[in-house]
Formats: C-alpha cells, sequence, structure tokens
C-alpha cells in the first residue's frame, strides 16, 4: 500500500524560500512514500510548476462556482495543478465553524473534480478523557460517508487528535495504533467496502524524535506534518524515519 509524508505548511511558508526548499527535499529518496506540499493558495502553481511533488491544497469551497467571495473553488484549484485537497481540519472544524455537514459537501464536489480528499478526523481533549473516542470517530466518519465515495479513486485519512496539534503533545504510538483499530472498524461499518485499506495517516506534533515510536507498530500509513513540516531538514528526517 501506498505511504504518504503530507507537509500542511498552513498560513506559512518555508523560511529557506519555497524553491530551496522544494529542492532540498526532492533530493531524497521517495521508496514508496508519496510527498505531498500543502502551500496556501496563491503559491500552489508555483510549487506545481518546481516540481517533484503532490500538490495539495489546504481547503477548498463546497460551491462550484459563484458569488462566494474570498472561496476558492475545487476545478480552481485543479487548474493550478493540485491534484489532492485536505478537507475537515481541525483548525478549519473549529476557527471557521466548518460543520460535519460543509465538510460532507466539500467532499462531493472535490471527488467530482477529481481531487484526491485527504479527510482529517479527530478528537479533543475532553471527548478523550471521557472515553468516547470510538463513537465520536465513527460518527466523522459515518457523516463523511456520501453516496458519491464510490466514485473517488482514492481517499486518505488523517488522524489529528486535536489536543496533539501543534501543542507538541504527541500522541503515543500505542493510543494511535488502538485508535487506528477503531477508525478501521467504522470505515467498515460505514464506508463502501473498497475503503477497508483506504489509508490512514496520523498528524499532530510530529517531529523527528517521535517519529519511531508512532511507525512502531506497523500500521501507520503516513503523516500529515504541519510545524516540523516548514523545515526541509525536519520534514526529511520525519521521511527517512518511516521504514
Ligand atoms: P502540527 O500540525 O504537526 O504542527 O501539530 C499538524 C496538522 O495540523 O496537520
Amino acid at each position: 500500500m501506498s505511504k504518504y509524508l503530507i507537509a500542511n505548511w498552513k498560513m506559512n511558508l518555508p523560511p529557506e524560500g519555497v524553491e530551496s526548499y522544494l529542492a532540498n527535499i526532492g533530493g531524497a529518496d521517495p521508496r514508496d512514500v508519496t510527498m505531498v506540499v500543502a502551500p496556501p493558495y496563491p503559491f500552489l502553481r508555483h510549487v506545481v510548476e518546481c516540481g517533484g511533488v503532490s500538490v495539495a491544497a489546504q481547503n477548498c469551497s463546497d460551491q462550484p462556482s459563484g458569488a462566494f467571495t474570498g472561496e476558492v473553488s475545487p476545478s480552481m484549484l485543479r487548474e493550478c495543478g493540485a491534484d489532492s485537497v485536505i478537507l475537515g481540519h481541525s483548525e478549519r472544524r473549529n476557527l471557521f465553524h466548518e460543520t460535519d455537514a460543509v465538510i460532507a459537501r466539500k467532499l462531493a464536489l472535490a471527488i467530482t473534480t477529481g481531487l484526491r480528499p485527504i479527510l482529517c478526523i479527530g478528537e479533543d481533549l475532553r471527548v478523550r478523557d471521557t472515553g468516547g473516542v470510538s463513537r465520536f470517530l465513527a460518527d466523522q466518519l459515518k457523516t463523511a460517508a456520501i453516496d458519491t465515495l464510490e466514485d473517488a479513486p482514492e481517499i486518505i485519512i488523517a488522524y489529528e487528535p486535536i489536543w496533539a496539534i501543534g501543542t507538541g503533545r504527541v500522541a503515543s504510538g500505542t493510543l494511535v495504533a488502538e485508535t487506528l483499530v477503531e477508525i478501521r472498524n467504522a470505515l467498515a461499518r460505514f464506508w463502501p467496502s473498497r475503503f477497508a485499506k483506504a489509508p490512514i495517516l496520523y498528524g499532530g506534533s510530529v517531529t523527528p524524535d517521535n517519529v519511531a515510536d508512532l511507525v512502531e507498530h506497523g500500521t501507520i500509513d503516513g503523516f500529515l506534518v504541519g510545524g516540523a513540516s516548514l523545515d526541509a531538514r525536519k520534514f526529511l528526517a520525519i521521511h527517512a524515519g518511516m521504514r
């Protein structure tokens, strides 16, 4: 199964500059890992033109076109050369109030437009501490189980516990492995059977220091990396740790 390593730059750029960053990570032997860079919208085309990586947008509109000031449609992203789109990131859900229904609409539109969705799910600390993780994640996947899922050649799931994003508090490899079992169970229940083996990534304060613990259980299909992805050396060290 293919593995993915995704750099989510969020609203940042690598301090060394986009071209130098891409030249640095482009030198890595990809092995069986697809490297994906998700820059802010205005830099999508530039990253595509530099080449060497797969390119994802960080978000898209839930509408195909029209009077939606400030929005960007999935077809515009395709035109810029993006092949994937991150959907349902917790920062979108929490800071921009995206509901499961909005995310389901974005998912449907991304699929019809031919963008590979990278669907983020994950619980907050209250849910984790009160033992409701399995149900919470199952509900998120259930609301994303739209009719057109079958039309998507591939959908990547990113398990990103909110309490571990940008906090420096990483989930242990054991906890992630246990949670991935719950996610696979929910996929089997609510999604078409061909997604039983959909790639499931982990995201949340991944660094070169904790990647070994995370990969030890052998069940994670890659990582969605925020902070550490802005430094090409750190991103390459995470890649090297994905053996
Ligand atoms: P982080 O972000 O690696 O900075 O925790 C991950 C993400 O938000 O995708």
